[in-house]
């Protein structure tokens, strides 16, 4: 088994936590109607609902906080973000944004409209609702190992390239208004996209003529895996390898609460600096977001996202991140509890079916395993299966997804060992428990879109 890789940083400021009991967290539970969304973060643990914008800054980033330009056009801190970007993207066009739905509304629109549809090697959840406000339909293609969650691949984030070209066909490629590449894949359980799959949905894209958008949320995360797990990468640092693979699409949409380490930004990338559709995304952003240069953020935020997105990409780092999954993985491996096999980037996606085989998607076997853990242990983790994915938006029948997963996406430079092995050993104790649960949960009252954010919930009783 893998040792734990020893913390690459030390603390100089601690947040205090505080462990509750069973029956304060029941409470909490009932009074949040199951929803972990609506449960008070003071009434859990170790919070692994997500790894977005739940990152611990550093030392750096923080004095650089103080040199932010509040300017509201052409500020300084603008000028040192775009240089960062570019130095690592290699992209023309540069935007923040406040976070990435923003990125999201601003791009998506410029090229999906009603009768168009979007493909994906598989959307988050934000993405896809940005593809269906702005008129369009989902289309997905992800390789089939990743529905296989004890199938070890090296690669279970890619695109299934034989699909894509067969949507494509199918729909028209006049049809299609962008093929989006998420990295890593987060619904399929933070697995990573290789080089060479990339290159071949750029190929199928650019014979088609179709845009190619990189969700780009944990593309250093991405890289590493390049590195570690792709021939001929294993000595390439890895910002030539994310220049390379940003080289093969036509823009990206980022969340930069992730990989970038930071509370708050986002950013979207344009390769081509002449492409004549940045207007539009100026437009747009102007209206929603704000002046082009600060894009809905502080000029400090712009700073400690230039800072971020350096610091994101240290290989030591990313050895450490990548190092702490593969370690909960080789724990769980040795209690026999299924997860998406091998461990992904950002956390460890626990497979509930697998837990509850007799709990059907219609009664959300990933939302019943997050309540379980919250109970056990106060780790607070969510569902990223049906319930998440909702009804679909035509006939308004439950979706199911491809996998039921518990995630727990783990924040990035804020817990350390002994939360990782508290959590392992709470995990371990509801796989025990598990024949004790029969049933799972109904829901009660929900919204028309991203309704897993605020949905009410019941547990089915019987
Ligand atoms: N794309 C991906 C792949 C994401 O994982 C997310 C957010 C977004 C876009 C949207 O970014 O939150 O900054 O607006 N994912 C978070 C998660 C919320 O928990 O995985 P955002």
């Amino acid at each position: 088994m893998p040792k734990f890789m020893p913390e690459p940083y030390r603390i100089k400021m601690v947040e205090p936590i505080r462990l509750t009991t069973r029956e304060e967290r029941e409470q909490a539970l009932r009074e949040a109607e199951y929803n972990m969304f609506r449960i008070r973060s003071d009434d859990v643990y170790v919070d692994t609902l997500t790894d977005s914008g739940t990152n611990a800054m550093s030392d750096a980033q923080w004095s650089a906080m103080l040199m932010g330009d509040e300017a509201y056009a052409g500020g300084r801190s603008y000028f040192r973000l775009l240089e960062a970007a570019r130095d690592i993207f290699g992209y023309g066009y540069i935007q923040p944004v406040h976070q990435g739905r923003a990125a999201e509304k601003v791009l998506l629109p410029v090229f999906l409209h009603k009768g168009k549809f979007a493909i994906a090697n598989l959307f988050f959840d934000t993405t896809r609702a940005h593809v269906e406000l702005a008129g369009a339909r989902c289309l997905e293609a992800c390789c089939p190992e990743a529905a296989n969650s004890q199938l070890r691949a090296p690669f279970k984030g890619n695109m299934d390239v034989g699909k894509l070209e067969q949507l494509i066909l199918e729909k028209g490629p006049e049809n299609i208004g962008m093929v989006v590449m998420t990295v890593t894949n987060n619904s399929a359980g933070g697995q990573p996209v290789s080089m060479q799959n990339m290159r071949e949905t750029a190929e199928v894209c650019r014979r088609h003529r179709i845009h190619l958008n990189i969700d780009a949320a944990r593309y250093a995360e991405n890289a590493m895996f390049i590195k570690l797990r792709e021939e001929g990468f294993s000595g390439v640092p890895v910002k030539d390898i994310t220049r390379d693979f940003f080289a093969l699409a036509d823009s990206f949409t980022m969340s930069a609460k992730k990989d970038t380490i930071v509370n708050m930004g986002g950013l979207i990338g344009v390769k081509d600096a002449d492409a004549p559709y940045i207007l539009k995304v100026k437009a747009n952003c102007i209206s929603y977001e704000g002046f082009y240069t600060y894009g809905g953020l502080n000029g400090r935020d712009l700073e400690a996202l230039a800072v971020g997105l350096y610091e994101g990409l240290d290989e030591n780092w990313l050895r450490y991140r990548l190092g702490t999954m593969e370690y909960m993985g080789a724990r769980l491996d040795e209690m026999g509890i299924p997860y998406q096999a091998p461990a992904g980037g950002h956390g460890i996606f626990l497979d509930a079916a697998r837990f509850y085989p007799h709990i059907p998607y219609t009664e959300f076997p990933g939302q019943v395993l997050a309540v379980e853990l919250y109970k056990e242990c106060g780790l607070r983790a969510c569902d990223i299966g049906s319930y998440m994915m909702g009804n679909d938006p035509d006939t308004g029948r439950q979706v199911k997804s491809l996998n039921e997963f518990t995630r727990l996406a783990i924040p990035r430079r804020v817990y350390t060992q002994s939360h990782y092995d508290m959590v392992l050993e709470g995990i371990g104790e509801v796989w025990r428990g598990r024949g004790d649960v029969r049933r799972g949960y109904r829901i009660t009252w929900e919204p028309p879109i991203l309704r897993h954010f605020q949905a009410s919930l019941a547990p089915i009783e019987g």
